[in-house]
This record gives structure tokens, sequence and C-alpha cells, in this order.
């Protein structure tokens, strides 16, 4: 077939087009396109539903990225969860903390107990490295005064109804601070969850008593190749385990794409806010 030089000049401006077009959706749309993943996980050491708002990767830079976080919040209140947990990255560099962001923090906290674990952006070694904080008191303070419990290589026992949850965050496995001595043995029948914002740290805490991994980091890719599936940019050493909620090893890893981005841009891997109901078995049979 005879392509005519008018034909090429439309086909090359309608490429064009598209391309702008395609760059305006990944930059300006698709991260503040809010999805809602849910999930209903059975645990043998459960008696009664769970249901955790998993929140991660707030990212929290500016106006429209704060903007999102409350946008985030206010649709997770409305699954009425019993708490909510932040798997991390509360901010992404140093120099452009949002002294809003604790004000907005309170909204979740004035409604449910809110508890929370660091991820490498929010200071420490790996941060310090990357243009961040070299430690975690400006994020803390932050994060501490919108009423956020923090739990670095720590834990509580948080009751919902009967249920006894054993809540355990894990530092950073980035900021080398990630210590499997924090997830302590329990008692029959309480259910143990751990904050533990890089999947990866799942490997140093195999041999310790705990049911679901909260996690975040991977942003799911935050490109994803349409058809193909490819992820190009996925920072984790364990690639099979990326987004969305996975049995390994008898427990469960449960990875959110996070609410917030990295350099502004999402394509085909919208961000999310995550509900998770942890229930008895019986009760999802
Ligand atoms: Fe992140």
């Amino acid at each position: 077939m005879r392509i005519t030089r008018r034909g090429f000049i439309r086909g090359a401006g309608g490429a064009a087009a598209a391309l702008v077009a395609t760059g305006l959706y990944t930059r300006f749309v698709e991260p503040a396109w809010l999805r809602v993943s849910r999930a209903t996980l059975p645990i043998a050491s459960t008696t009664q539903r769970v249901r955790v708002l998993h929140l991660s990767d707030l990212h929290v830079t500016n106006e429209a990225s704060l903007r999102l976080v409350e946008h985030a919040i206010e649709i997770g209140l409305r699954f009425k969860p019993d708490f909510a947990v932040v798997t991390g990255d509360f901010i992404t560099a140093g120099e452009a903390v949002e002294p809003r962001l604790g004000p907005v923090l309170q909204v979740l906290t004035a409604a449910v107990p809110v508890f929370a674990s660091w991820g490498n952006h929010d200071g420490g070694l790996w941060a310090g490295r990357h243009g961040g904080f070299a430690d975690l008191t400006t994020v803390r303070r932050l994060v501490e005064q919108g009423g956020v419990r923090v739990l670095e290589n720590d834990g509580v026992v948080h009751h919902v109804g009967v249920q006894r949850v054993q809540i355990t965050g894990l530092g950073d496995i980035w900021a080398e601070r990630c210590d499997p001595r924090a997830v302590p043995s329990r008692e029959p029948g309480v259910l143990s969850v751990l904050l533990s914002h890089n999947p990866d740290s799942k490997a140093v805490v195999t041999d310790r008593d705990w049911d679901v991994m909260l996690s975040g980091h991977t942003h799911g890719g935050q490109l994803i190749v349409p058809l193909l599936r490819v992820r190009p940019f996925v920072p984790v050493a364990d690639r099979r385990f990326v987004d969305g909620v996975y049995r390994w090893n008898g427990r469960y890893l449960a990875i959110t794409r996070g609410v917030g981005t990295i350099y502004g841009v999402r394509f085909n891997c919208r961000p999310e806010l995550s509900v998770l109901d942890l229930v008895p078995p019986t009760a999802a049979a």
C-alpha cells in the first residue's frame, strides 16, 4: 500500500496527539484517581471479623497530594473500619514537608485508632543518602501530632470486641532497622498483624509467628504496560509480590499500591486505599 504524504502527516499528527494525551493523563488524571481495593482473609486465629483500613505511601509534598490523602481518609472511613494502619512513606523528601499533614491525620485518628510503621522516605539511613532526613525526628513530630501511634520494632495488643489483635510495626529494611525480635510469640486466639513498609522484610521474619503482613512501598509499580502487564519500576528484590493479597508460607501478604506517588505519575496503576476483612475461616466459607 502506498502511503501518501498527506496520509503520513495525518498519521504522525494523530500519534503525537495520542502521546500528549497519554502524558497528560499519566501526570494529571490517574495519580489523583483513587480506587478502593477490598479483600477478605480467612484466618484461624480470628473469632470475629476485624476490618482494617490500610493506607500507605502518602508521599505528601504539596497541596494536591494533601488533598488526595484527605480524600482517601474520607472514603476509607465510610467503610467503618475497626482501626487503620499507615505503612510508611508519609513524605517523599526532607525539603518539602507539608505541615498540614498532622491536622489531616487528626481527621482519621479522631474516628479510629491508627497505627503506623516507617518507610524508607520518612527518615534514617536510606533517606539521609537520598536527600531526605537522616533521622525520624521531623516526620515523627508531624505524625504523632496527628495522633498516629508509630510502632518501630514495637507492638501493642489492641482489642476489637472480644478479638485480641497483636499489632507489630517493623523498622524499615532499607533503613537497616528491621528487627525480627520485635515480633512476639503469642497465645492462642491472638491475631498477629505485622506492619512493614517493604514486603521484602517478610524474609527477615519468616521464622516468627504472625498471620498477615501489611505493606506498601511498591506503589504497584506506578506504571504498568497495558496488555503485557509489565511493571518496569518495582523497588523490591522479590518481584512476585507487588500489589494485592498473596498467600505466602501459610500466611498472608497484603500489599497496597498506596495513596501517593513519587515523580507524580501513574499509568494503568491507580492509587488505592485498601479495606481488609480478617475473618474466621467459617465466616468466609
Ligand atoms: Fe513509597
